[in-house]
């Protein structure tokens, strides 16, 4: 959209936010924040809301309609930060009316959805990029580089806990709502899918949405990941373990400093035919634990950044709608696993494993 005489000279981009619960005044401020873009439009339900609103961005308009935010001239993009199961009508309205699209994680409620979604905005040259916030971390970014330097050695394993108490969905159990996170992480950094998905939950709200899962990711060479999600946990808790055949790290997402730490330990196997090998089939290494840098940014405003150079400047988003429609079709055989009891899914028949033997 380079030179569109839609954007502002200058390249100022006006963007409007629907949906200002918990999570859209996160994007107000960011956006807000930003050289490049204002926040000219926010849309939400509820006025008290918008009401809230007003003192963080004063020169919004403020609306209960997502229509009028659409259709308003002053929006040249839409981040949209409601419920799931509103995002694609409110995408699609979006795009319909020319405007580029930020959506939340997860993108849709259907890989269908999402398809349409994609189809739409490559039909009318317009951005369609999904919220997975935490692709644009330094952790992760960090992560992905000890994994594509070698540092790590071979990818073993993946475990990570993403427990609190609440915040409960109403539309979607917290395998959609949690393990959306983990399923986006995952993808930037294993550059293959996983072959299988099982998952296993209960609810205990009486929603009938499961608010406790336990869910298994199997990829090719033995690699496994798996995900404790849990709205009922007395304590919040954002850990994952990786292990490498080199090095193995732990990466606290709560911490203020030190988020990730690197240890240097592994075990090393003894060959069949090695004399020693049945006194010490599996011995242990233990070398340094080491802490490394992470870039100090806010996730969301590098996440915005992005947005902003993805429609000013053509280039192509990191998390777009096939990110997102990966994402989404990860939670589809989640939800057909647990439907089957928590046999593992096969991720190209989209059918139980063992119907395949
Ligand atoms: N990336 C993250 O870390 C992160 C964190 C929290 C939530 N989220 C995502 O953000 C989205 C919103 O979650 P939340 O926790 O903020 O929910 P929320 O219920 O707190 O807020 C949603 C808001 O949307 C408004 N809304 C609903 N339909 C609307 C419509 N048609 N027009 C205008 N406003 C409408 C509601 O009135 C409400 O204020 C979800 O997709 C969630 O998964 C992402």
């Amino acid at each position: 959209v380079h030179n569109d005489p839609e954007v502002p000279e200058g390249g100022t981009l006006g963007l409007g936010v629907i949906g200002c619960g918990y999570w859209g005044p996160n994007l107000v401020r960011n956006f807000g924040e930003s050289r490049r873009a204002r926040v000219t439009a926010i849309a939400d339900l509820r006025p008290e809301r918008l009401a809230a609103m007003r003192g963080r961005a004063p020169e919004a308009r403020t609306t209960t309609s997502h229509r009028e935010l659409i259709e308003d001239p002053a929006v040249d993009a839409v981040a949209i930060t409601t419920p799931v199961s509103t995002h694609f009508d409110l995408a699609r309205q979006a795009l319909e009316a020319g405007k580029h699209v930020l959506v939340a994680k997860p993108l849709t409620s259907t890989s269908a959805e999402s398809e349409q979604l994609i189809a739409l905005a490559a039909e009318r040259n317009l951005v369609l990029m999904v919220d997975h916030t935490f692709v644009y971390t330094g952790a992760v970014a960090k992560i992905k580089q000890l994994l594509d330097d070698g540092s790590l050695g071979e990818l073993l394993y993946v475990d990570s806990v993403r427990v609190n108490l609440g915040l409960f969905q109403h539309d979607v159990n917290v395998i959609w709502d949690l393990a959306a996170h983990d399923f986006s992480i995952l993808a930037h950094l294993i550059d293959q899918p996983p072959l299988t998905v099982s998952a296993t939950g209960a609810s205990h709200s009486g929603s009938g949405l499961e608010d406790v899962a336990y869910v298994t990711l199997r990829y090719p060479n033995d690699l496994i990941a798996h995900c404790h999600l849990n709205w009922l946990s007395p304590v919040k808790i954002r850990q994952t373990l990786i292990g490498g055949s080199e090095r193995m790290l732990v990466w606290n997402d709560l911490a203020a400093d030190e988020k990730v730490k690197v240890y240097d330990k592994g075990i090393t196997v003894g060959e069949p035919g090695d004399p020693d090998y049945y006194a010490a089939a599996v011995s242990y290494r233990i070398g340094d634990a080491w802490i490394p840098q992470l870039a100090r940014h806010e996730a969301l405003a590098l996440e915005a950044d992005h947005f902003i150079d993805c429609i000013l400047n053509g280039a192509r988003p990191i998390t777009g709608g096939e990110a997102g429609r990966d994402v989404v079709r990860l939670l589809e055989a989640t939800s057909a696993s647990l439907r089957e009891g928590g046999r593992p899914i096969d991720l190209e028949t989209r059918r139980p494993a063992e119907a395949m033997r």
